[in-house]
């Protein structure tokens, strides 16, 4: 969603803030702009003291080409990329915001709860609104506070007091034109320090080609940045100390290495994926993983008597792929839950309830808050979440790392299938501690060490793929159908194809298949069968069969070698054997790469999905 990134320093901002925005664009955003203080001479008359602004709807790229035109000089400023709550896209709603004396800019991600009533306060003291946002009332509280207290932080601080509802903040005044005051409540903020600059941001993804050594602020905490220093309060003014952190991913990571767009970049990666999120965790003569971000909480585990799984989008498929896994092979029950419904209903949970978030972003405001909730019930939490340093990875009691390396297309692929891993990896802990046998723990770690090799041959065929999404590009409408291991695959195949082509696909358990989906089937409305050999294979068939009997086109995924379900599917895609409880990580794959190669063909990018966000950091 929304994305922020500040800079303070000797050089000049603007080209830093527009690369950073350029950075923070897979976020997903409608509108873009920038606030640069110039800094000849400090006070809102001095010569280059006033800060400029520009700002425009739609790309990044449209708000480069408007700054072209303007003089926007200055070592220090601040840039947002907006996705529309309050407020339609437009060029008045899209920040910075600044107050009626235009001396105060702030960018701002979240929601303000009470900004309606702060508004009309407001009004009534005579300020003037210029945009429909919840966020503007931000910068006239600012401009009425630093009339009764002329130091920023300190008019932030008193203005952050009046506010409910979640921000991530930054704001620079003309009045101090080498600070930038940021703040935490809900959204995440996170410092970049360098020689003799300082930066501001969302997330790590447009600071890292400035510096890699970063700070997180927590919920609650303030920070005033200039170019040689960094200092943290809390909102009552209570100092922090805390450490810096180093980020391992570098820029490079961040860029599309020459592919066409991120989304197949990163289909692409998906052995080298497993490869990274397997690393050093099999000890396969064992039948085990070595899983020491589990270590904190390892009687716990062993104690467990119910797992919740709390997720949302792609990360919630993965769970419910994960349940099954854990209860087959360790034999604890679980329950998978959309962290939206989890955080508002009263979930019976105990101290031997552990609360496992998965999150790519770690950022995901339901699953967050839902692990909050888990923990003021007493549960044990356990974050798997791909982005170190991220608010779960944080607030977890213990956790995994995805190490799926940084992901940039809004479409989730290569961390879903590290996310499985991960999830199987839990499995083979949990299960060797309870029911799993050594002979069943060494095959599933043989069967995960086999992964990488057997995705490769799937990417491979893509050719083929692209040939399928040429042949099924025309239909509005699809069913995804899938049982048992790759039911999950059946709903996470019809996302994809949803979220970047448009079309509308309904994923479907297949055996619901007759209560109400088989009425929609005709011959415009085909149906993508996730049908390996497995323990429901001949219940698959079966359903194809039906589908074909009322005219319905298939498009099957099956396994290498099989030889019956050639004969009723229309078409038929092979992926290599592997045991059950792995296949959903080989069947998705051709399903993200026919979602790709759908959304070329129908003229969209797939990087650049409509309304959609990288990370849903508001409720
Ligand atoms: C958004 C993204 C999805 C993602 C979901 C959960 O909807 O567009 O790709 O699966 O959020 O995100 P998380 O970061 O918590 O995995």
């Amino acid at each position: 969603m929304c994305g922020i990134i500040g800079y303070v320093g000797k050089r000049e901002a603007l080209p830093i803030i527009l690369d950073g925005l350029h950075r923070l664009e897979y976020r997903g955003y409608d509108s873009a702009g920038v606030a640069i203080v110039g800094t000849k001479g400090a006070g809102p008359n001095a010569e280059g003291g006033r800060v400029k602004t520009s700002r425009a709807v739609g790309k990044v790229a449209m708000l480069a080409s408007s700054c072209a035109g303007k003089t926007l000089d200055g070592t220090a400023g601040i840039g947002h990329t907006r996705w529309a709550t309050h407020g339609k896209p437009a060029e008045k709603n899209t920040h910075p915001h600044a107050d009626c004396t235009k001396q105060f800019y702030i960018v701002h991600n979240g929601i303000i709860e009470n900004h309606e009533e702060l508004r009309e306060e407001l009004k009534k003291q005579k300020h003037v609104f210029k945009s429909e946002t919840d966020s503007e009332v931000i910068a006239h509280l600012l401009e009425d506070a630093y009339k009764e207290t002329p130091v920023l932080e300190q008019a932030v601080q008193s203005t952050l007091r009046k506010l409910r509802g979640t921000y991530g903040l930054a704001v620079v005044s003309s009045y101090e034109p080498e600070k930038i005051v940021t703040a935490r409540m809900g959204a995440p903020i996170v410092l970049g320090l360098g020689e003799g600059e300082n930066f501001v941001a969302s997330d790590a993804s447009p600071l890292l080609s400035h510096t890699r050594t970063v700070l997180y602020l927590e919920d609650g905490e303030m920070a005033v940045v200039t170019p040689t220093t960094h200092t943290i309060v809390t909102l009552d003014n209570k100092a922090v100390e805390r450490g810096t952190e180093t980020i391992e991913w570098d820029a490079d990571r961040m860029q599309k290495g020459g592919f066409p767009h991120f989304t197949l970049k990163e289909i692409m990666e998906g052995p080298e994926v497993i490869e990274n999120t397997l690393r050093g965790r099999l000890i396969t003569e064992d039948g085990l993983a070595k899983l020491g971000g589990l270590q904190s909480i390892s009687e716990k585990l062993r104690e467990a008597k119910h797992i919740i799984i709390v997720a949302c989008g792609t990360a919630f498929h993965a769970a419910r792929v994960g349940e099954y896994m854990l209860e087959e092979y360790a034999g604890i029950p679980v329950e998978v839950e959309f962290a939206s419904e989890f955080r508002y209903r009263k979930p019976v949970l105990d101290e031997h309830t552990i609360v496992i978030a998965v999150s790519q972003s770690g950022e995901t405001a339901d699953t967050l808050e839902a692990i909050r909730e888990a923990k003021r019930k007493g549960a044990t939490t356990l974050g798997i979440v791909n982005v170190v340093g991220s608010t779960i990875a944080r607030e977890t009691d213990a956790g995994i790392f995805n190490h799926a390396g940084p992901e940039i297309s809004v479409l989730s692929t290569k961390a879903y299938i590290s996310q499985l891993v991960v999830l199987a990896l839990l499995t083979l802990t949990l299960g060797r501690e309870r029911e799993l046998s050594l002979t069943m723990g060494k095959k599933i770690a043989e069967a995960l060490q086999e992964l990488p090799k057997k995705i490769a041959t799937i990417l491979k065929q893509e050719k083929e793929i692209k040939k399928l999404a040429k042949k099924y590009a025309k239909y509005e409408h699809m069913l995804y159908l899938g049982r048992k291991y790759n039911f999950a695959t059946a709903y996470e195949g019809a996302l994809k194809v949803k979220e970047a082509s448009y079309i509308h696909a309904e994923g479907c358990g297949a055996g619901e298949m007759k209560h109400g989906f088989i009425a929609m089937i005709d011959k415009e409305f085909p149906t993508v069968a996730i049908a390996p050999e497995d323990s429901v294979y001949d219940k698959m068939l079966s359903n194809i069969q039906e589908i074909k009997a009322r005219s319905g086109r298939v498009l099957a995924i099956a396994t290498e070698g099989d030889t019956r379900i050639g004969k009723l599917a229309d078409d038929v895609f092979y992926i290599p054997k592997t045991i059950e409880m792995l296949s959903p990580i080989l069947a998705v794959v051709p399903l993200q790469l026919f979602a790709y190669y759908l959304t070329l063909e129908r003229k969209l990018d797939p990087d650049r999905p409509r309304n959609l966000a990288k990370s849903v950091t508001v409720e």
